[in-house]
């Protein structure tokens, strides 16, 4: 598959670092087409793990690695990991950034996590991370980009006119200590020395892989519910996850690309506020969590299991034309005799749908119809090929398949690399 989109189909972690690097192998240049450090991605390697929040997940396997000008770029946070990775004998050399890319300034992070302490109940549980701050300067079209790094001047232009603005509202709206120009212009200054031979016209790159015939993959941070049109808003996050995005955060056209591979755990997780129709209750919420190990890469904070959620799934792959799934983690579910899932939501007025509602109030008032199915309760540590599979999980398996339409070609069954079982 010459351009492949990889999306996550639920609220983020899903386990797409892994699918990436799985399919990195096979690939020849690895993309992030939005998102920033909000996203946490693992990767593990012979026994060794990877831990990413800004580095797109094929840099581990040595591929031309893309950060697209659909993302939002921390300098620290990014040239931490590059050292990191550096340290353990990995080269960054081959990333590359779009010059459109835009930048997390400091009054982003500061501004991102005073506006959550001020909406205090109603807080969105964001990483804080400067995201959503970042993509609304950009919006506003105020923001500093990547390319603004290559030019001293422009730069500490940028900062001053940002900072003369930011410190007002840090000040008076926040009660937030002010930042100083010559600091952060000097560390950005810093920041872009190292990171100055990087910068690339990664949209005519990726072009051009796609017409000498290479393979690209197209990946996306968080997932499709936390999508900023179509997820649960206003419990989302500031881009768009969803495959359509990959076009705009890459710099290729939609007709460019060829297969959506979207990926689900065998049950869901959210991190954060939010309604959650399908959540565990807690005693079986909390036993999903600790053999998951259910926890924020990013924060650190407990994630909130939930049952299986075909209705979301469905609505994840009509969003994003998902043409093959990859279900990770069914291990974890090994555990159980019986197991749930959500194949409908029930509305406030009774009634029942296989859709997932447009409208808040019907979401946020939506019931799981839930259906039980038998567990299999047996290790799936001897599985090759997802035709092993114990006749319990083949028949999960190919529930997912026949309610929604779409092979289900992965499966994950523990943490490494190789625990992927595929069709053939
Ligand atoms: P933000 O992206 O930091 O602005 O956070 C907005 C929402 O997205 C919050 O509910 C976060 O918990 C959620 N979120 C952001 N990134 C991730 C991720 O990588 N995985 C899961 N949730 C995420």
């Amino acid at each position: 598959m010459p351009a492949t989109v990889i999306v996550g189909a639920q609220w983020g972690d899903e386990g797409k670092g892994k699918i990436v690097d799985l399919l990195a192998q096979d690939a020849d240049v690895v993309c992030r087409y939005q998102g920033g450090p909000n996203a946490g991605h693992t990767v593990i390697v012979d026994g060794e793990t990877f831990k990413f929040r800004q580095l797109p997940s094929g840099i581990v396997s040595g591929k031309t690695s893309v950060l697209g000008s659909g993302c939002v770029v921390d300098p620290e946070v990014l040239l931490g990991e590059m050292d990191d990775l550096e340290q353990r004998g990995i080269s960054t050399e081959p990333l590359r950034l779009s010059g459109n890319a835009h930048l997390i300034m400091p009054w982003h992070i500061a501004l991102d996590g005073a506006s959550e302490k001020r909406l205090g109940k109603l807080q969105i549980g964001t990483t804080r991370r400067g995201i959503g701050p970042a993509y609304a300067d950009k919006a506003a079209r105020i923001g500093i980009r990547v390319q603004d790094l290559l030019d001293p001047k422009i730069l500490r232009q940028k900062i001053e006119t940002a900072l003369a603005e930011k410190n007002v509202w840090l000040q008076k709206v926040y009660e937030h200590e002010p930042f100083e120009l010559e600091e952060v212009a000097s560390r950005y200054e810093g920041y872009a020395q190292r990171l100055r031979s990087f910068v690339a016209d990664t949209s005519l790159l990726v072009a051009e892989a796609l017409d000498a015939g290479q393979r690209v993959l197209l990946e996306g941070a968080q997932g499709t519910l936390l999508d900023l049109d179509h997820g649960t808003y206003p419990f989302v996050t500031s881009s768009n996850p969803i495959a359509g995005a990959a076009a705009t955060g890459i710099g290729i056209g939609p007709t460019r690309i060829d297969a959506v591979v979207g990926v689900s755990k065998a049950y869901v997780t959210r991190v954060g506020a939010g309604p959650f129709p399908s959540e565990m209750d807690e005693q079986v919420g909390a036993e999903v969590r600790e053999l998951g190990q259910e926890y924020g890469t990013v924060t650190g904070r407990e994630r909130r299991p939930g049952w299986l959620d075909l209705v979301a799934l469905r609505y994840a792959v009509r969003l994003n034309g998902i043409t093959s799934l990859a279900l990770t983690k069914l291990d974890v579910l090994s555990a159980f005799d019986e197991l749930q899932v959500c194949v409908a939501y029930r509305l406030p007025d009774g009634s029942e749908t296989p859709n997932f509602p447009a409208h808040q109030s019907d979401f946020h008032h939506a019931a799981p119809v839930l259906e039980t199915v038998p567990g299999w309760h047996e290790s799936l540590d001897a599985c090759a090929s997802i035709s092993d599979l114990p006749a319990a999980a083949k028949a999960y398996v190919e529930l997912v398949e026949q309610a929604l339409g779409v092979p289900v070609d992965l499966v994950g069954t523990g943490a490494g690399r190789e625990q992927v079982l595929a069709k053939r």
